[in-house]
């Protein structure tokens, strides 16, 4: 079995009538397609979510968040909370994605925090991990990942495990446009799989694990091919409605 999830992340772009024009686009795709069977959520900015919520109510399409906080609320000046999110018809949130780690200093610790309370909620953490380009050099990939996932996931069982999802993000592969190679992606994903299986039991051969770094529709097919690629979490290649939407249909090739 193989499921697939494709994710758009914007990141800090778009203006409220943008983002509204880019959801057109991929709603008239997701209602013409109406036989898709991969998950296609987009991830727009705070300033957008609300009115995207409106806009894609009954439909087929998921709404994500780029960030949140793991308080429900009080004096967290520029902070949102889940339920906030989750109003708004939030159901996945990213956490511990890379530019957050070294731009804004977040420490797995908060991660962790924020992983669990987005179950808490009953919505699904999506969790970004991926080692820099030196730590590859230094062929401390898989340490990376581990002690990442360590952190990030502790508190889980082999029961919520299912309920994350994870993406593999080389940081060195984010909006630079070179992504992973095939034989990189396949390695890293066999890796992160018998790990997490190792780790907490048969439910995480069900986790969804996404690549994430440069996917575009030129790579789609090469990259979603691999056995434990659960989808993408893109971000440059998610602001053009044709390219985003060429690469679900790629997906779409793969599930089985
Ligand atoms: P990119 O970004 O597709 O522009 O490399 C991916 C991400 O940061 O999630």
């Amino acid at each position: 079995m193989k499921n697939m999830l494709i994710a758009g992340n914007w990141k800090m772009n778009t203006n409220v009538f943008e983002s509204q024009k880019l959801v057109e686009y991929i709603l008239g795709f997701v209602k013409t397609n109406a036989t898709l069977k991969s998950k296609v959520l987009v991830c727009p900015p705070f300033t957008s979510v609300y009115a995207i919520g409106q806009m894609i109510e009954n439909t087929k399409l998921l709404l994500g968040a780029q960030n949140c906080y793991y308080e429900e609320k009080g004096a967290f000046t520029g902070e949102i909370s889940i339920p906030m999110l989750e109003y708004c018809g939030v159901s996945h949130i990213i956490i511990g994605h890379s530019e957050r780690r070294s731009y804004f200093k977040e420490e797995d610790e908060i991660i962790n925090k924020k992983l669990l309370a987005i179950l808490e909620y009953n919505l699904t953490p999506i969790l970004c991990i991926g080692e820099t380009l030196d730590e590859r050099n230094q062929g401390k990939t898989f340490d990376i990942l581990i002690n990442q996932l360590d952190k990030d996931l502790a508190g889980l069982t082999g029961d919520t495990i299912e309920r994350v999802v994870i993406a593999y993000e080389p940081v060195w592969a984010i909006g630079t446009g070179i992504s992973a190679t095939r034989e990189q992606v396949q390695e890293a994903h066999d890796f992160l799989r018998h790990f997490l299986v190792g780790k907490f039991g048969e439910k995480a051969n069900r986790v969804y694990l996404l690549y994430g770094g440069s996917l575009s529709e030129k790579n789609a097919d090469e990259i979603l091919s691999i056995e434990n690629v659960n989808g993408g979490l893109i971000g440059g290649a998610s602001l053009k409605g044709d390219s985003f939407c060429s690469i679900i249909q790629t997906a779409e090739k793969y599930i089985i």
